[in-house]
């Protein structure tokens, strides 16, 4: 049984054969994409244009009946837009075979989606079987995916409903990543899942793609879910792209009023608390600022939000906090200046920009 930690080189398939129509890029481009619907007044979405980079994390982020999900469908042509055109790398997606192109994008959805009937190990198997893989090879890479997702290679036996909703997330999560696609779009997944196991299942997200460096387009309509995950943020409405930036271009410069009211541009503390410590001393260490003083003893973990790392300046009275992970390492700290800074965007560089 696997027990080491999962290491990238082992969940890619670089170096294998490769055939037709492999895409090998990450990067999306959507240019004027439109989809109406006839028994619609307005289009679904509406000459909407955008260029993910290989490798970033980029949040749709809109209400309901914005277009997302008519959005991020047209990508793995589960539609097919009336005006305009999507490629990945240089390929034009029209050009490749629908079944292809499926195959080589990884889909995770609310409803998840398994099938009951059949056991976790087969529901994962389902696209390398279409491949054409081995049982040995689908048997590692099953045991190395479960482990990725934070589930026990014991799970491979169960049926669906043996899991409970954040499990199943898990699996399907797992079944998206299984033939290593470049890229991966993910409809609301973990809306239906309840709060402590959400932001769980944003963390490990997370921590897969810094792993991987999969292109991931990742639809909600939860804003702190969104400010948590996005390398960057793309707004719609309407069908319209309103606005396509990093989180802390939005928050500091809202487009308008409407991406403004969303993301509560006008209200400071709502402000801090889409922002989380580690993201302020990473904009720290770029400027390699990030000195520590003995003198501050008031401590806070790295993924706090920065309303709490607020609230705690005030409360203590203390000029800076100390940052702490849970396993006692000192991080650097953070001053109240920082807060200012980060704020109203003073930093060289934008915090979610940097790596
Ligand atoms: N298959 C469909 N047929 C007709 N109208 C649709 C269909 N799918 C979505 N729509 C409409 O298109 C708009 C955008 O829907 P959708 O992309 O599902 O939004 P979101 O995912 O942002 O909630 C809505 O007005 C919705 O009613
Ligand atoms: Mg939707």
């Amino acid at each position: 049984m696997q027990t080491s930690k999962v290491k990238p080189g082992e969940l890619t398939t670089e170096g294998e054969p490769t055939h037709n129509n492999v895409i090998r890029s990450g990067e999306i481009v959507c240019q004027e994409v439109t989809k109406h619907f006839p028994e619609n007044s307005r289009p679904a979405v509406d000459h909407v244009s955008f260029k993910v980079a290989a490798g970033d994390l980029v949040v749709l982020l809109g209400p309901s009946g914005c277009g997302k999900t008519t959005l991020l469908k047209m990508i793995n042509r589960l539609y097919e837009p009336d005006q305009g055109q999507i490629w990945i790398g240089k390929e034009d997606i029209q050009t490749l075979p629908v079944n292809q192109l499926r195959r080589q994008i990884g889909y995770a959805i609310q409803q998840v989606g398994l099938f009951p009937h059949m056991t976790i190990w087969r529901n994962i198997a389902i696209v390398p079987r279409l491949l054409g893989w081995d049982e040995e090879k689908i048997n590692m890479r099953c045991n190395l995916l479960l482990e990725l997702v934070g589930l026990s290679p014991t799970y491979l036996g169960r049926y669906p409903r043996q899991l409970s909703g954040g499990e199943q997330q898990r699996v399907g999560l797992a079944r998206a990543l299984a033939a290593d696609p470049q890229i991966l779009l993910m409809d609301e997944p973990f809306a239906a899942v309840d709060a402590i196991n959400r932001e769980r299942l944003q963390s490990e997200l997370l921590i897969i793609h810094r792993k991987l460096h999969k292109t991931i387009l990742f639809v909600t309509h939860d804003v702190e879910e969104a400010f948590r995950l996005a390398d960057k943020i793309i707004i719609l409405k309407d069908g319209q792209l309103i606005q396509y930036g990093t989180p802390v271009e939005i928050v500091v410069k809202p487009e308008n009023e409407f991406v403004a009211e969303l993301v509560g541009s006008n209200n400071l503390l709502r402000k801090l608390s889409l922002f989380d410590v580690q993201s302020l001393l990473e904009a720290k260490q770029y400027e390699r600022h990030n000195s520590f003083s003995k003198a501050s003893f008031t401590s806070i973990q790295p993924q706090e939000n920065l309303r709490t790392a607020l609230s705690m300046l005030l409360e203590s009275g203390a000029e800076q906090l100390h940052v702490v992970d849970n396993k006692g390492k000192s991080h650097g700290v953070i001053t109240f200046q920082d807060l200012h800074r980060l704020l109203f965007e003073q930093f060289t560089s934008p915090a979610a920009e940097l790596e």
